[in-house]
């Protein structure tokens, strides 16, 4: 017995994870030899693929002066240039920024963030009453304990931590990229919480136009308008969770540019990177604020500065892997690349029907088959593996999120496994020779990986 812990996972039936032995561009190898096409890019991080010559050179060539110093009372290169760099490529006006070690610490660092700004800004007595949050039904934030408050609140379990997670307000997303009438609706509930309770919400927070883990959500950028109008309106701060969005999974390289109007741009207070910030290489997030919040902290009191530090944030490794990224971004046009991968996706899957498919949807490089029950993909991941494909479905979602630099060939063969396993499964009897991957939730459910 292997004395390793996984995620998400019953120990006791968990089937025997594949021992990946290497992995380059899109494709793991198993130690048996056999090769998958990483269709999820590891969960969504790992935007140029596996041992990407140019990022492993920048790692080595950090790796030569250092691997890693404190941030507190040091500093270095590659975080210095690395916080210029995402000034510069995320929308204007986010100004500072503070480096974590992953998205959910890039997560709490926010909220953290909109807490003591509210604080900062009290008046003398010192009475603060903003420190709760309003966020999205199917919303996910990571999984320590102030954003698993704020992530949906059954799919996050919030009845295996009653009582220990602070509770916060909710509102339901649109749902669907065209949803207009349930955007409407759902900046109305906004408004009336806003009206009854803003006085206690430091932030609204929300994953910008794709919410991932909570079942692959779109929802309409006019969504993202009415939310900035909306917290300007009610003084709430808006933080924008672009944690798995962010570095072109929407299309755009930030999802919440796809809400500019004109020459109106629409600005979160603060918006948290992680995932492709690294390009999947090292644990890394930013949370990135406008000159108002970091003004706030500002001043003669040591209490007014923000208090936070972990100990590997601003890793001089894994700053310059970022930097290596954004330069391999940049330099090889990968919106270009991310728009023929949604045109292959939109051609493969939106049209596609078979029984059990409730709908496929495509938004940027992210391609989804949702089903009609969570048990109608029981087996796919055994399916696509025998087939040279990883997988790893979740609720009731099919999807996959390739590596930008999947060839056309490799993405038709991602898409054509996972209708192929709908279409066998009408035109015969097979499904039960799959294996069920099955995980039991706290509350004994039969779940098929139930989380991302
Ligand atoms: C939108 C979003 N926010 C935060 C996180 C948490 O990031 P991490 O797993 O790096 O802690 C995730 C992870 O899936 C995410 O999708």
């Amino acid at each position: 017995m292997s004395p390793l812990w996984f995620p998400y996972a019953q120990m006791q039936t968990m089937p025997p994870p594949l021992n990946i032995k290497s992995a380059q561009g899109v494709k793991l190898k198993t130690e048996n030899g056999r090769e998958l096409i990483d269709a999820i890019s590891s969960w969504w991080c790992v935007i140029h693929g596996y041992n990407h010559p140019k990022i492993n050179a920048a790692i080595d060539k950090q790796l030569k002066k250092f691997a890693h110093i404190m941030l507190g009372g040091l500093t270095h290169n590659a975080a210095e240039k690395l916080a210029e760099e995402l000034v510069r490529i995320t929308p204007k006006g986010l100004d500072y920024v503070f480096f974590a070690d992953s998205g959910s610490v890039g997560m709490e660092v926010a909220m953290k963030m909109a807490v003591q700004y509210w604080k900062n800004n009290s008046s003398k007595d010192g009475t603060v009453k903003k420190y709760r949050f309003a966020s999205l039904y199917k919303g996910y934030h990571g999984d320590t304990t102030g954003v698993m408050s704020i992530s949906d609140p059954k799919e996050g379990m919030h009845h295996l931590f009653k009582g220990y997670l602070p509770w916060q307000y909710f509102i339901n997303p649109p749902i669907g990229f065209t949803d207009l009438a349930g955007c409407n609706a759902s900046l109305n509930k906004m408004e009336n919480l806003f009206k009854m309770h803003a006085e206690e919400i430091a932030a609204f927070v929300c994953e910008p136009l794709l919410q991932g883990a909570g079942g692959f959500n779109f929802y309409p950028p006019e969504f993202l308008r009415g939310i900035r109008e909306l917290c300007n309106k009610y003084n709430v701060l808006w933080i924008a969770d672009e944690v798995a969005t962010g570095f072109g999974r929407t299309g755009n390289m930030f999802a919440v540019e796809q809400a500019a109007k004109g020459k109106t741009k629409i600005i979160p207070d603060i918006m948290v990177l992680g995932k492709g910030l690294t390009a999947g290489y090292l644990g890394l997030s930013a949370t990135l604020a406008t000159e108002k919040i970091y003004n706030s902290f500002l001043g003669n009191a040591y209490e007014k500065a923000f208090m936070h530090g972990p100990t590997f944030m601003g890793n001089a490794l894994a700053c310059s892997a970022a930097l290596a990224s954004i330069q391999i971004f940049e330099r090889e046009n990968y919106l270009e690349k991310i728009a023929k991968i949604n045109k292959i996706l939109t051609d493969e899957l939106l049209n596609f029907k078979a029984k059990g498919v409730k709908e496929c949807r495509v938004l940027g490089a992210c391609g989804v088959i949702e089903t009609e029950n969570e048990s109608d993909h029981n087996g796919i991941q055994e399916f696509a593996a025998k087939r040279g494909v990883w997988l790893r479905p979740f609720l009731k979602v099919v999807y996959t999120t390739p590596p930008y630099i999947i060839t056309e060939s490799e993405l038709r063969k991602v898409c054509k496994t996972m209708k192929d396993f709908f279409i066998q499964k009408e035109t015969s009897k097979t499904e039960s020779r799959f294996r069920k991957t099955e995980t039991f939730r706290g509350d004994g459910e039969p779940i098929l990986n139930k989380k991302r």
